[in-house]
């Protein structure tokens, strides 16, 4: 069974949590994945699809949609590279819908989370995300049955990411329920429904979560503004090496942040769009996370919010200087002699030379 204890994470996140940005990430040292949360229901309407081509494995909606295959992608996974690392996250309101969608996706994950935190009118006005935290009689009785007919029967672990209550007491007592459904994992969002991702989140007793954690052996792991690997090593050492540690908004930014030396902006953005576009990420998506990583401040960052494609991404990608400053183009000057030599190569039909292939390509930059 998976073990979550002082682990640097992924966070769950809608749209930025894809197949690509969780390769990426593990590939720069996130121990493990979430996946983005995905509903009971929508998970109910899926068939699941071996993708032979790209080495997948896809959960397609039978829904109607546009463009079968893509817009009725709801999750991917690839099962070689996200083993024993990635953790599924599901939006419910309902156990018996839980268990009946749990089971449809357990044995590609190596774990499931509910998400017990997301203050967006579309969970909450369902019953889903925090208001669970309002509900909790309902919660505790979604994380007993999974653990119970999902959970134990696979030997898979049930996990719950919650967000503070607004009054410390009522948080631990909440914690406390939680901890005894039999779940291996807290999450907790240090921060209440009502405040914003901007807003520095509340540590003041983290210490006494951990503590409860210890008590029920569940392991912990903290959520918000956690920023990066080094941020990490810091809370541990306040909070012990048993503590992990949840990364979003900085890993939408720049999925390498769990590496000492993450990559910078001009070489994540070819290094994620090649990754997205070998496991065939929906453009629309792809462009999404590319206006996320890139300063809104670059010259790049307009070009990317026009492109469309994997070539269009591509040409913009030409156009970055290393630094991420923008390539400028001398045109050159050809000599009347140079003009002659080309002129002779291409009437003999020389194979082996480069110019029109480089040229074909300077040509699509400055178009
Ligand atoms: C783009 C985006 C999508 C998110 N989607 C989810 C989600 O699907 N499930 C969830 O529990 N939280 C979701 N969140 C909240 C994060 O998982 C996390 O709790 C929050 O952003 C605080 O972490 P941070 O301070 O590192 O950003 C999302 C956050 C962002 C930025």
């Amino acid at each position: 069974m998976v073990d979550y204890k002082g682990k640097l994470v992924l966070a769950p996140m809608v749209r930025a949590g894809e197949l690509p940005t969780r390769l990426l990430a593990l590939k720069y040292g996130a121990d493990l994945v979430w996946g983005p949360e995905i509903i009971d229901k929508k998970l109910l309407t899926c068939d699941r699809v071996v993708n032979e081509k790209l080495g997948t494995v896809d959960f397609l909606s039978r829904d109607k949609t546009k463009v079968p295959g893509v817009t009725n992608l709801i999750f991917r996974t690839h099962p070689s590279l996200e083993d024993s690392k990635l953790i599924f996250q599901m939006g419910t309101a309902n156990p018996d819908l839980a268990v009946d969608a749990a089971k449809i996706i357990i044995n590609d994950v190596s774990g499931i989370d509910i998400n017990a935190g997301c203050p967006k009118h579309f969970s909450i006005h369902a019953g889903m995300g925090a208001a669970l935290l309002k509900t909790p009689d309902l919660l505790e009785s979604i994380l007993i049955n999974l653990v119970e007919k999902i959970g134990k029967p696979n030997n898979k672990p049930i996990s719950v990411k919650i967000r503070l209550l607004p009054e410390e007491e009522d948080s631990l007592n909440l914690i406390e329920k939680l901890l005894k459904t039999g779940i291996t994992n807290l999450t907790v969002h240090c921060r209440t429904q009502l405040m914003r991702n901007r807003e520095t989140p509340i540590r003041d007793y983290v210490d006494k979560i951990k503590a409860k954690c210890d008590e029920y052996k569940v392991s912990f792991i903290v959520n918000g503004s956690v920023l990066n690997r080094k941020d990490f090593n810091k809370l541990q050492e306040q909070y012990g090496t048993d503590v992990g540690g949840m990364i979003a908004t900085t890993a939408e930014e720049n999925p390498t942040c769990f590496s000492e030396s993450p990559l910078n902006w001009p070489r994540l953005l070819r290094e994620y769009t090649e990754i997205a576009q070998k496991f065939g990420n929906y453009e629309g998506n792809t462009k999404y996370m590319l206006t996320r990583m890139t300063p809104g401040r670059s010259f790049a960052y307009q070009l990317i919010a026009r492109a469309k494609t994997y070539e269009e991404f591509y040409k913009v990608f030409d156009k970055l200087n290393e630094d991420g400053t923008e390539k400028k183009y001398e045109p050159k000057v050809v000599k009347k002699e140079e003009k002659e030599t080309r002129k002779h190569k291409v009437d003999n039909e020389e194979p082996s030379d480069p110019i029109p292939e480089k040229r074909q390509q300077l040509e699509q930059i400055s178009a």
